[in-house]
């Protein structure tokens, strides 16, 4: 009988090997390895705690999300095309930021600053703004006077304790931070096609922003240069300082030195309202992916730009706003205008963008330099 016991005791230590501890412990093992070889930080895979704080607040799980368009400049060469002169544009880049948080996006046209009654009742029926980059002219253009009407909305609805969320980017948080004082605050910086690893403040942790953040994604964006810069104006730090109005209404999250080694703000938001400016392009990381630019899109660089999709949508969806009908809210969406692919346009910073048409007579009157040919 010999062999029988044999075959028992190789049996039993076969079941033993099949027991769950013991595999897991392997698993465990390897994928401790695994995380030491590559010497990078653990990044969650779901980078944000902010559902399981506030998911009891979320009223809107279909929020809608108003996009500030600019008027076209002919002579920067965003796109070499001509039914791009007299209009006005964003990059699908933000439509699709609005998009994978789970919203739907519509365009704040220039008109609408002519006819203020009719924009405070399309603010009303949406939840939230997004004032986008691009080379938008800062003064007395639709984008400005529209914006301005946006953020004191916002400010107004937070008094009541209701979240109107504003996200400025690039262009857009210059614009959110100029209309917070009298004096032009923009200075020259050197920080164009640059991409920069963020130095938190240690107001960071809890703000509005960033306090939603798992600790390895605050330390992913602050030890890897994966929030990029494309701008040639910035608020200064120093200017900041100089201006107490600035720090009455605002807090700076996050600031960078430009190739001159001179500071600048790159992250901020405002004390009392979900309004928050990023110098920098998380939709880019995402969806623009020409090689002229110094965009990262390693998987870090996604987490990150995700993270700020999920925590302005997150905003939104605590704002009740909706439409009257839906026939009204079908007649604003952006799906009733179709992007234009302008990405095999070398230089041009946009995969596709979005263009309507300027209503404005000083813009249409304004003498349009002819664009560079190619
Ligand atoms: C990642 O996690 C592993 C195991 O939990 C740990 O040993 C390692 O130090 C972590 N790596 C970093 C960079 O934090
Ligand atoms: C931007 O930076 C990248 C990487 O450094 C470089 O390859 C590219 O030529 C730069 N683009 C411009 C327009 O300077
Ligand atoms: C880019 O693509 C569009 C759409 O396919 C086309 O009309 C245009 O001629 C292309 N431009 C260049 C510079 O190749």
């Amino acid at each position: 009988m010999h062999w029988q016991t044999c075959f028992y005791a190789i049996f039993l230590i076969w079941c033993i090997s099949l027991l769950p501890g013991n595999k897991s412990e392997d698993l465990k093992r390897k994928k401790r390895e695994s995380k030491k070889s590559n010497g990078y930080p653990n990044l969650s895979s779901f980078p944000t705690n902010f559902f399981t704080e506030t998911y009891k607040k979320f009223v809107n799980n279909r929020p809608i999300i108003g996009i500030i368009p600019m008027p076209m400049d002919g002579d920067k060469l965003l796109v070499e095309n001509p039914t791009a002169y007299l209009k006005e544009y964003f990059g699908g880049s933000f439509v699709k930021l609005i998009e994978m948080g789970g919203g739907k996006a519509i365009p704040l046209t220039e008109d609408l600053m002519f006819n203020k009654r009719k924009l405070r009742k399309l603010l009303k029926s949406i939840n939230g703004v997004l004032i986008p980059g691009g080379d938008g002219d800062l003064a007395d253009s639709g984008f400005s006077i529209i914006s301005q009407e946006v953020v004191e909305y916002s400010r107004k609805q937070a008094k009541k304790g209701i979240p109107y969320p504003v996200l400025g980017i690039c262009r857009g948080s210059q614009m959110i931070m100029q209309l917070g004082s009298e004096e032009e605050i923009l200075r020259p910086s050197d920080s164009s096609n640059l991409t920069l690893p963020l130095t938190l403040t240690k107001d960071a942790r809890d703000s509005q922003i960033f306090g939603h953040a798992t600790e390895d994604l605050l330390r992913v964006v602050q030890e890897k240069p994966i929030t990029f810069n494309a701008h040639i104006y910035s608020v200064l730090y120093e200017t900041f300082e100089q201006h107490p109005e600035l720090q009455k209404q605002f807090r700076v999250t996050s600031t960078n030195f430009d190739r001159r080694g001179i500071k600048f703000i790159s992250t901020y938001e405002d004390k009392f309202a979900p309004i928050f400016g990023l110098q920098w392009h998380p939709e880019k990381s995402l969806f623009v992916h020409n090689p002229v630019q110094a965009v990262d899109h390693s998987i870090f660089a996604i987490a990150v730009a995700q993270y700020i999709s999920n925590v302005f949508m997150g905003f939104a969806r605590q704002n009740p706003n909706q439409f009257k009908t839906r026939r009204e809210e079908e007649k604003h969406l952006i799906y009733n205008t179709l992007p234009l692919y302008v990405g095999n346009v070398t230089e041009t910073p946009y995969e596709q963008i979005y263009m309507f048409p300027l209503f404005s007579p000083k813009l249409v009157n304004r003498k349009v330099k002819i664009p560079l040919q190619r």
